[in-house]
């Protein structure tokens, strides 16, 4: 049986006098992919920010993995395994697509790449490289790892993303609409590569995702949010034809 990874009870975030989360209390089972839905301006994307901790919270609480994160900073939030990709992925250019996730290690040490280029690690440095191949083999990316990654695909550059992301040994993955602007089958490729994660590293995901026609079939659960609430929750295909969730988008 799986457990709750996150938690969060009667959240509330105002701006001015509009309540963009309206006392959000829902939770996201541990090796799940669990997305988020609604229509425009519902709060998804405040949710998100609320978890990470990019905002506070004016009320309510946030636990994850069994540990209260209300109100910390994101880097904290992120040091105790939650990692977040964001809309338009950021790798170093000119760096190779194995040395964008060496990079990204905690802690990674003066000089990391240039010993990497003399070929003379150390032992952590080992073990970066063995964690960043097996990110690499599950995103479909070992063959490209010593490319330049400017010469990646728009497709690809978001694996990268997602690869940068893990090698925190993060447990929760936060996407906000992760396939946006990607076509159906690299977008499928990234669905399945998420699957991968979860199910070989057992990394749980949670996400903003407005292509339902592509996200469904891959989704554990999902919840659906409408002016700031969270108006239905189960099955994919249950909370789809949920009278209360097809109004909210035909109202929307
Ligand atoms: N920093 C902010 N300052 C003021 N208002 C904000 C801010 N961020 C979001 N809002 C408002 O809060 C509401 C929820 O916005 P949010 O971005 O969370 O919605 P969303 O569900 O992610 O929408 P979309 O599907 O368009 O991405 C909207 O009315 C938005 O205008
Ligand atoms: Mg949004």
């Amino acid at each position: 049986m799986s457990s709750e990874i996150l938690k969060t009870k009667n959240l509330v975030k105002s701006f001015g006098g509009l309540r963009a989360v309206d006392r959000v209390s829902m939770d996201v089972q541990e090796r799940t992919l669990t997305i988020l839905i609604g229509p425009n301006g519902s709060g998804k994307t405040t949710l998100i920010n609320l978890i990470t901790g990019v905002y506070k919270p004016d009320q309510g609480r946030i636990m994850f993995d069994g540990r209260d994160i209300t109100g910390l900073p994101p880097h904290e939030i992120f040091r105790l395994g939650v990692a977040r990709t964001f809309q338009i992925p950021q790798p170093f250019r000119k760096l190779t697509v194995l040395e964008n996730l060496l990079v990204c290690c905690n802690n990674p040490g003066e000089g990391f790449i240039s010993a990497l280029r003399r070929r003379a690690w150390t032992r952590f440095e080992e073990e970066a490289i063995e964690r960043a191949f097996k990110l690499l083999k599950l995103l479909n990316l070992d063959h490209l790892w010593d490319q330049e990654s400017w010469k990646l695909s728009g497709g690809q550059m978001k694996l990268l993303e997602i690869g940068r992301a893990l090698m925190s040994d993060a447990r929760l993955l936060v996407m906000d609409e992760p396939v946006a602007g990607v076509n159906p089958t690299l977008a499928h490729e990234i669905f399945r590569s998420l699957i991968r994660l979860r199910d070989e590293l057992g990394i749980t995901i949670f996400m903003v995702e407005h292509r339902l026609d592509i996200a469904l079939q891959y989704t554990d659960e999902a919840y659906v949010m409408a002016s700031g609430k969270i108006i239905s929750r189960g099955r994919p295909e249950e909370v789809v034809m949920d009278p209360q969730v097809i109004e909210a988008y035909l109202g929307g």
